[in-house]
């Protein structure tokens, strides 16, 4: 009997596109070539399932090039990519990787603020551009960690991840903002408190942006709010583009109405707001705060098991619209 036909859209561990060649006919892209939106919907015209990564939209205008499709599974625990409604609507599951990246990602939040508050790569350009003649006492003093308020606007699985390393490793003052209040339990446990978005963006002296990307949650941080925050605040954002305004961000950041930011995302990546690359007082990395060997073989895994636990045994591991599956 024919192997089912998925899709691969872009490059993976060889091991787990082996792995799916034991289930599927497999289209890959190993090479890790570009497709334009055309090439992408040309490539799903034959598969019933398709691996997808962050950066392969999946909207009615793709689906409507793919008559067989029935899930997409996604690389990544976000999935802005998929139109989801519209998936819905056609009856395609999809899936995303949540919990495996929880803790790596949490990790990376909090390297990102260290890096920001001990302003870790200003120095370090400066060291390597040969301007350390000698040391002073001013010398990219920056802000403390420990003792400080950290403030987390969205508090799922990987902001409470950020907010128990703040409370027991640092002794940070954890106050958090999110759609939906922790239970007591949890706000114990992270040692976190609730307060209103107004109050986490005056009092934090450490801001770490965590929450999903919708339209809903476009532009959360702008001028306005951007002004609310102390002159010595750092803003991190490791959560997705667009939930900043870049533009209104570079212009405080060079106006030293905030402190500093450490940016993992940013709006239309991997293009970065040119603003963002002429201020110094800001640490950007290009969108790895997963990118850990293990974790990204875990997500890479769990994808690959979310095609086979639902192509061949009916059971996807973590589906994000169950109401496809009937
Ligand atoms: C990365 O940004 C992810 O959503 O997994």
């Amino acid at each position: 009997m024919d192997k089912p036909r998925i899709l691969v859209a872009r490059a993976v561990f060889p091991e787990v596109v082996s792995r799916l060649a034991q289930y599927f006919e497999v289209e890959n892209n190993q090479a890790d070539e570009p497709w334009s939106k055309q090439q992408l919907a040309d490539k799903l015209r034959d598969k019933v399932g398709a691996f997808t990564t962050g950066a392969e939209r999946i909207d009615a205008d793709a689906l409507a090039a793919a008559p067989h499709l029935k899930i997409c599974a996604n690389m990544a625990v976000g999935y802005n990519n998929f139109d989801l409604p519209a998936m819905t609507a056609r009856k395609v599951l999809a899936t995303n990787t949540p919990d495996v990246l929880t803790e790596t990602t949490a990790d990376f939040g909090f390297a990102l603020l260290m890096a920001t508050a001990r302003r870790v790569t200003e120095s370090e350009h400066y060291l390597r551009a040969g301007k350390w003649q000698r040391w002073s006492y001013d010398m990219f003093a920056g802000s403390d960690v420990h003792g400080s308020t950290l403030g987390i606007l969205g508090m799922g699985r990987i902001g409470q991840g950020i907010a128990r390393r703040g409370a027991h490793g640092f002794g940070m003052n954890v106050i958090y903002h999110n759609r939906s209040r922790l239970s007591p339990e949890l706000e114990a446990q992270c040692k976190a408190r609730y307060v209103s978005k107004d109050e986490l963006l005056r009092m934090a002296d450490h801001l770490v942006l965590v929450l999903p990307y919708s339209p809903e949650s476009h532009h959360t941080i702008g001028a306005a709010e951007l002004a609310l925050m102390k002159p010595t605040a750092n803003l991190i954002n490791i959560a997705r583009g667009g939930i900043v305004d870049d533009a209104a961000l570079a212009a405080a950041l060079r106006e030293r109405k905030i402190a500093g930011a450490g940016l993992d995302v940013y709006e239309g990546e991997p293009k970065v707001h040119p603003d963002l690359l002429t201020v110094p007082n800001v640490v950007l990395t290009p969108h790895i705060a997963s990118a850990t060997v293990p974790t990204r073989k875990a997500m890479a895994d769990l994808a690959a098991d979310n095609l086979i636990g639902f192509l061949v045994h009916g059971k996807p591991l973590t589906p994000l619209n169950p109401e496809v599956l009937g």
